[in-house]
């Protein structure tokens, strides 16, 4: 089953690129994986492919959506079983286009709709601005997942934020995911303390995986490639590996609890914490 996913954060450079290339390329080692670059800054079309412009991308994919509702989509394929959809700086102007600012969520559905069955992921990097676009794509997919840094604002940030996602019109409830501390120093009181803060107050929203700060991240990105291939056995991609792990085990523990609900399990029917499923 297919699963759509936005990285999104309405504040800027917490690794919301960084966080989409990582899991893509992590889950791509076992699962078939499309990233699309929603941000018209292309850093993540950037990072991963040597031409700043493709004849196919987000911008022309949408246009011919609007125009005449037929998808074109032709995703580049980056690795064998990853591709991407590219970004295009074309997709700033949507967010003033009348006819997008109307139709913009069923184009989405129908971009999302069309590649849906040929990927077990689809992984959106979203930009930080919460514009109509960002909330065209917050409307169409499975969860949202959230890359955020332990600064002093965090929680009321993370309220804040999680406000600002509700407003976008949906028929069934966005499903946050989780929210992730990326740039995370373990050894530094005030990031385990806001850690601590963010677990109490928000729970289960918090994953217990974080990725640390590393110039490796940085450098990778300043050589155009992952930090799996640019330093595979180091730290933070062990740290990106566990994190992808835990994004999984959410996954599949979403969707056993959807199975118990559509199949009306009750809570007699668990052991030890364990589901029973003739
Ligand atoms: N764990 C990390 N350690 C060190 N540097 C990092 C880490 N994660 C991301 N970075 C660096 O921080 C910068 C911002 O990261 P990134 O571009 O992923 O954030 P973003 O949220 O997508 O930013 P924007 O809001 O501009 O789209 C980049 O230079 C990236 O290399
Ligand atoms: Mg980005």
């Amino acid at each position: 089953m297919s699963h759509t996913i936005a990285i999104y954060n309405f504040k800027g450079g917490v690794g919301k690129t960084s966080t989409t290339l990582n899991l893509a390329l992590s889950w791509s080692r076992s699962f078939k994986v499309l990233m699309i670059d929603c941000d018209p800054q292309a850093n993540l079309t950037l990072a991963v492919s040597d031409q700043s412009r493709h004849p196919s991308n987000l911008f022309t994919i949408s246009k011919k959506l609007l125009h005449d509702g037929q998808p074109d989509i032709q995703p580049i394929q980056i690795s064998y079983y990853l591709h991407l959809i590219p970004g295009d700086y074309q997709m700033a102007g949507l967010e003033s286009n009348s006819q997008f600012i109307s139709f913009g969520q069923v184009i989405f559905y129908k971009l999302l709709t069309a590649i849906k069955n040929h990927y077990d992921f689809i992984i959106l990097d979203c930009p930080t601005h919460f514009g109509v676009t960002v909330k065209s794509f917050l409307a169409n997919v499975d969860s949202i997942f959230i890359p955020a840094i332990p600064d002093s604002f965090s929680i009321h940030g993370f309220r804040k934020l999680l406000q600002h996602i509700s407003q976008v019109e949906k028929e069934i409830p966005l499903n946050i995911l989780g929210i992730y501390f990326n740039l995370f120093r373990k050894k530094t009181l005030h990031h385990q303390q806001v850690k601590r803060q963010a677990e109490k107050e928000l729970g289960k929203l918090i994953l217990n995986q974080c990725v640390r700060e590393s110039i490796r991240v940085s450098e990778a990105h300043d050589s155009n490639q992952s930090i799996y291939n640019f330093l595979e056995n180091s730290a933070v991609a062990s740290d990106f590996m566990k994190l992808s792990e835990e994004v999984i085990e959410r996954l599949n523990s979403m969707s056993l609890d959807r199975i118990i609900d559509e199949h009306g399990i009750e809570d007699e029917k668990y052991s030890d914490g364990q589901p029973m499923l003739n």
